[in-house]
């Protein structure tokens, strides 16, 4: 008798520990993000700058066939993340007044399309820098706690997932580029990608004294395999450039050396360091083993330069963009994000 009640007790124990565990994964209320095109879901839209993408044929492959201000065909990675975590299958842009604070509450996107973590890298197209990307945040949440009240509110704050997704204009449209700021003569790649990540730094620990608990920081992809990348290359017109694969790689290993740091720094926080190099660099190199047939160009024109306004209405594209790694000569395609989503959720996200 006694050995048996122990045993419906421990039974008991087991299942309420299986629920706390089930409850506690299955609980992210919102996806909150911040960060560049790699991510922005609209914003640009609504600010002066010819860092868009609000016509055709970007959205080509979204619903309805329309163009929302995507980098892309379609969805972008953040969007199948939400889904992942059963929120709805987009997120909303913050400067999009077709949605109000009951889309917001479950998901919200501050990102910008062509900004950095350099505040430098923002001023060359006029974009929202990182910074007004958390000011905007701070409105957000006065929006969060008028709408849900107070505690609910700190709840969302609390276990919303923050993603975080930016870095590669901070060297191709600023660094490395001929009509970028002056950071080259400034810094070296080093010094530079130090000087980014103390940015970066900065940032999380601003959003964790906001209430953020539950981060992804996203590595950057090999930048160097752009299709835009490939055409300028000088030394071999079509191939990597692998110096900037190298600065890719070293401003991942300090970003992820960063990510441990705060979780021993700060308080109850969990933040993971989403990587996507090596798969990325996999698909460009084995286009084939992913079901794609190109990795080289992007569907959008020639698929060598056209981007932004240079990806328009009057510009052929390819038939089916899910054999395209590229969107255009610098972004994904929707299968390629999903893949990007798919990984992440299976590995860096597994723990939220
Ligand atoms: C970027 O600009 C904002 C607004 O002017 C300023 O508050 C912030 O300190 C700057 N950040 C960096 C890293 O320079």
């Amino acid at each position: 008798m006694q050995q048996q009640n122990r045993q419906c007790i421990l039974l008991l124990n087991l299942v309420l520990l299986l629920h706390q565990f089930f409850q506690t994964k299955a609980h992210v209320p919102a996806i909150i993000v911040f960060g560049d095109s790699s991510v922005d879901t609209g914003n640009n839209n609504y600010i002066h700058t010819i860092a868009k993408s609000n016509f055709e044929p970007y959205g080509r492959d979204f619903y309805g066939g329309q163009p929302t201000g995507r980098f892309c065909n379609g969805r972008l990675a953040t969007d199948f993340i939400s889904e992942a975590f059963k929120l709805p299958p987009v997120v909303p842009a913050f400067l999009d007044d077709q949605y109000t604070i009951e889309h917001f509450s479950l998901g919200v996107c501050f990102a910008s399309a062509s900004t950095g973590f350099d505040n430098a890298t923002a001023n060359i197209l006029s974009v929202i820098p990182l910074s007004q990307q958390l000011e905007y945040y701070k409105q957000y949440q006065e929006m969060l706690r008028s709408f849900q009240g107070e505690a609910k509110a700190s709840e969302t704050i609390r276990e919303a997932l923050y993603i975080i997704s930016l870095g590669t204009n901070d060297f191709i449209e600023n660094y490395y580029a001929m009509i970028g700021s002056s950071r080259s003569k400034q810094f070296t790649t080093d010094e530079y990608i130090d000087f980014i990540v103390g940015i970066a730094d900065n940032f999380i620990c601003d959003i964790y004294r906001l209430g953020a608990r539950k981060i992804e920081v996203a590595g950057i992809s090999p930048f160097g395999c752009l299709p835009q990348e490939r055409i300028t290359n000088q030394d071999k017109i079509g191939e990597c450039k692998e110096d900037y694969n190298i600065v890719a790689q070293n401003f991942n290993l300090k970003l992820s050396i960063l990510v441990d740091k705060l979780n021993k720094e700060l308080f109850g926080v969990k933040v993971v360091f989403a990587g996507l190099y090596d798969l990325f660099l996999d698909v460009v190199r084995n286009p084939e083993a992913y079901g794609f047939e190109n990795s080289l160009m992007g569907c959008c024109g020639t698929g060598l330069f056209e981007e932004g306004i240079l990806c328009n209405h009057k510009t052929l594209t390819c038939p089916d963009a899910s054999k395209y790694v590229f969107w255009d000569a610098v972004h994904p395609t929707e299968r390629m994000y999903q893949i990007i989503a798919d990984y992440t959720v299976r590995t860096a996200l597994s723990i939220f």
